[in-house]
């Protein structure tokens, strides 16, 4: 668990970083229509979440480094307390409770918004903001600003308005040991669902009975949302990179493609796994698996401090074509293959992005126009696929395969940990899971 003073460090930490005088005002998330008057259930802004562990909507962060204050000063904007509107949506913290158990300096209403940053920004030289995050937020502080500007006897605007993004999100990439903690227990509840997936697999079962297991064994551990649109592609919809409908019986003799992560105190795990419906690999879906988990397990090898992901993406590259080429899916030699990227035909993603409070998480991959290197603290998946299109120059053996294998990676001083060690992954060890 993420403590309260765990997110008020995380605050000082951003306002170090900020030149003196400057405010910086965070809008959290509101809710989203799902039809008519129902929402879709509410999830903070990663942002929000990773600075305030608030879980309102509606709810703005403040924070301020003007002189006029005694060191750093801290305030929230949220939902007023209603009995009438709690008995209907739900219990609020309010701006007291605010103050006296969440530790901030003032806390005010979120009917007063223009007035609460009409003060703030007032004297100020800088405003921190992400600009174009939420339109309605975008509207509150150019109202706030033009207020200042319109009473220049009294009040004097911030002249900069700067993205106060690319601060916290660098500040994400590296996970500190409890968030750490937090990840490896939503890896560990996602592997779980994983294997009763596998283990409840036969053929003619629906992709969406696949689908409410993995969500059951999720919600039963307390992350009752997942990260992110589970996959269930079996036969040919596993060659749909981004397949959700889930909607398929899965034949007997077909693979099933599961890319499934929960969502646990924010955090996200993103595992893939790519099995037989009927519990054995044919030989040549044996081929080409063993070809992706080669490949994964190179990459795996390679993850360390001081790596980038484009030079391991090109070791996989490599390993890929050679096996491609071997398996006769590519009728040219392994350099000519490579010189002209003949892979991206059954390999159109990316090796590997950095996971954390958001499954494509934030954190920049070059610095200076070169790659980044990985560093202790980061975490990242690490997952190659091989997706073999239904066409009549492929082989029929291999028509309509998909395969991914994605393992979560936690970057150590001397290596990498794969915290999602818990689903099997080599074909004995998958065959002998779904034997039970
Ligand atoms: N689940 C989305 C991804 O693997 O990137
Ligand atoms: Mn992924
Ligand atoms: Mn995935």
């Amino acid at each position: 668990m993420i403590t309260l003073k765990q997110y008020r460090q995380r605050q000082s930490r951003l306002l170090a970083q900020l030149p003196q005088n400057s405010v910086c005002v965070i809008p959290g998330a509101d809710l989203l229509t799902r039809s008519r008057d129902t929402e879709f259930g509410f999830r903070q802004h990663s942002d929000f979440w990773y600075l305030t562990g608030f879980n309102e909507p509606q709810a703005w962060l403040l924070l301020s480094n003007h002189p006029r204050f005694d060191g750093d000063y801290r305030a929230l904007v949220c939902l007023p307390r209603d009995p009438d509107m709690e008995i209907w949506h739900g219990r609020r913290v309010g701006p007291e409770l605010a103050v006296s158990e969440w530790g901030y300096d003032e806390a005010y209403s979120s009917e007063s918004l223009i007035e609460v940053l009409t003060d703030w920004l007032d004297d100020h030289d800088n405003v921190y903001f992400p600009q174009g995050e939420y339109a309605q937020a975008d509207d509150a502080v150019f109202e706030a600003l033009s207020n200042l500007r319109s009473r220049p006897k009294q009040c004097r605007a911030p002249s900069a308005i700067v993205d106060c993004r690319p601060l916290i999100h660098n500040m994400r990439l590296l996970k500190s040991a409890d968030e750490i903690a937090v990840m490896r227990t939503a890896a560990d509840i996602s592997a779980r669902a994983h294997c009763r997936a596998m283990k409840f697999a036969r053929p003619g079962c629906y992709e969406y009975q696949l689908e409410a297991e993995i969500h059951h064994e999720f919600a039963m551990a307390g992350a009752r949302y997942p990260a992110y649109g589970t996959i269930v592609g079996g036969g040919e919809n596993a060659c749909i990179l981004h397949y959700t409908e889930n909607q398929d019986t899965v034949a007997d003799g077909s693979l099933i493609l599961i890319d499934a992560g929960a969502e646990y105190n924010g955090y996200a795990a993103d595992i893939t796994r790519t099995f037989p419906v009927n519990g054995k690999f044919s030989p040549a879906q044996a081929k080409l698996y063993q070809l992706v988990l080669d490949a994964q397990l190179l990459a795996i090898e390679h993850l360390v401090p001081g790596a980038t992901l484009p030079d391991v993406t090109n070791k996989v590259v490599k390993m890929l074509t050679t096996g491609l080429c071997e398996l006769g899916l590519l009728n040219e030699s392994v350099d000519s293959a490579l010189e002209n990227k003949r892979w991206r035909r059954f390999f159109m993603h990316g090796l590997g992005h950095y996971l954390g409070l958001d499954v494509h998480d934030v954190g920049e991959y070059s610095q200076h126009g070169h790659p980044k290197p990985l560093e202790a603290g980061m975490v990242i998946t690490v997952e190659p696929g091989l997706y073999i299109p239904n066409e009549p120059d492929v082989a029929a053996e291999f028509r309509g395969t998909g395969i991914r294998i994605e393992d979560n990676l936690v970057i150590t001083s001397t290596g990498n940990d794969v915290i999602t060690a818990g689903v099997p992954k080599t074909i004995e060890d998958i065959e002998a899971l779904m034997e039970q």
